[in-house]
C-alpha cells in the first residue's frame, strides 16, 4: 500500500517511543528521522509525520556558523532540546526527541558522561546519541542500566574530523568494514536501541542492519537498506552554504513549501524511494 502522509483531519498517532520504533522495524516500516533545533521546525516536522527529531550537534555548523561540531557545548544542546520539546508539548506533538551528546561532554570519564546524559534527559530528551565504537561500549551499558536509552553513531563520526582528516566515506577496506560490523554488534549487546550509520557503503549498511536485531540502523549517506533515514534539516531544505554532500536531497525545491518538503521526505523515506543508492549512496 502506498504511504499516505497524515492529513490535518487524521487522528494523531500515539507518541513515538522505543517500543514503537521496534514495532516499525518489525513491520518493515522505515523510521523517518530529521534534525531540528527549535520549536517551530520541530512542530512542522512532527505534523508531517517525522518519527524522531534529532537535536543534533550539527546545530554548531548550521545555526552557530562554526566549522565543525566540536565547539558545541552541552548547554547549547540542552537549550535547543528544551525549545524543541516545549514546542512539541504545546502543540500535542508525538515525535520522539533524541539529544546529541556534544564533543567533550562524555570524553573525560564515565561519571561526566552520566551527568551529561542526565542533563539532556532532564531537558526533555527521550534518548541520547553519542559517537564512538569500542571506547563507548561500557558507557552505553551504564546509561541503559540507568534508564537512559541510547542511539549510537558509527561510520563517519563528525566529532573525530580532526583525527581522520576530513568528512569522508568510512568502512571502505575489508578491515574497516569488519571493525564497524563488530562495533555495531557490541553496541547492540550493550543495549543501544538505535545506530546512526553515516557515510558508509550501502552494502556494508545492509550487512550491519541485517546483523542487528534489537538495534535499528538509521542511515545518512548509507544507502536505502537501513531501518530508517536521517537528514540535517538545513540540507534537506536546500540551504547551500557550504559543500552539499552527495547523500543530500533538496525536498524544498520539489515541493515549494517547508510543510511540503517535510511531507515529501517522510513519504519518500517510508516508501524507500529516498535515498536512491545510485544517486545518494556510496
Ligand atoms: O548532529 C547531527 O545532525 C547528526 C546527524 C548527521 C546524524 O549527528
Amino acid at each position: 500500500m502506498p504511504y499516505q502522509s497524515p492529513s490535518a483531519e487524521a487522528p494523531r498517532r500515539a507518541s513515538v517511543n522505543v517500543n514503537s520504533l521496534s514495532l516499525m522495524r518489525g513491520r518493515g516500516e522505515p523510521i523517518a528521522m530529521l534534525t531540528a533545533y527549535d520549536a517551530s521546525f520541530a512542530v512542522l516536522a512532527d505534523r508531517a509525520g517525522v518519527d524522531v527529531i534529532l537535536v543534533g550537534d550539527s546545530v554548531g555548523m548550521v545555526c552557530q556558523g562554526r566549522k565543525s561540531t566540536l565547539p558545541v557545548r552541552l548547554e547549547d544542546i540542552c537549550y535547543h532540546t528544551e525549545s524543541v520539546v516545549r514546542g512539541l508539548e504545546a502543540q500535542g506533538g508525538t515525535a520522539m526527541v533524541i539529544a546529541d551528546m556534544p564533543f567533550g561532554s562524555y570524553h573525560a570519564s564515565l561519571d561526566q558522561a552520566i551527568r551529561s546524559a542526565s542533563a539532556l534527559m532532564q531537558a526533555g530528551a527521550q534518548m541520547v546519541k553519542l559517537e564512538g565504537g569500542a571506547w563507548v561500549i561500557d558507557m552505553v551499558d551504564q546509561f541503559v542500566q540507568r534508564g537512559i536509552p541510547v542511539c549510537a553513531h558509527l561510520g563517519l563520526m563528525p566529532q573525530t574530523v580532526h583525527a581522520i582528516g576530513g568528512y569522508r566515506l568510512q568502512g571502505k577496506t575489508p578491515e574497516d568494514a569488519e571493525r564497524l560490523r563488530e562495533d555495531a554488534l557490541a553496541l547492540e549487546q550493550a543495549g543501544a536501541c538505535l545506530l546512526v550509520l553515516e557515510m558508509v557503503p550501502a552494502s556494508l549498511a545492509v550487512k550491519i542492519t541485517d546483523a542487528l536485531k534489537a538495534c535499528h540502523t538509521i542511515g545518512i549517506g548509507a544507502g536505502c537498506g537501513t531501518a530508517g533515514q536521517v537528514l540535517v534539516l538545513h540540507d534537506m531544505l536546500g540551504m547551500k552554504i557550504g559543500r552539499t554532500p552527495r547523500f543530500v536531497k533538496d525536498f524544498l525545491a520539489q515541493t515549494g513549501s517547508i510543510e511540503g518538503a517535510f511531507a515529501a521526505y517522510v513519504a519518500e523515506v517510508k516508501t524507500r524511494s529516498f535515498p536512491v543508492d545510485e544517486v545518494h549512496g556510496f
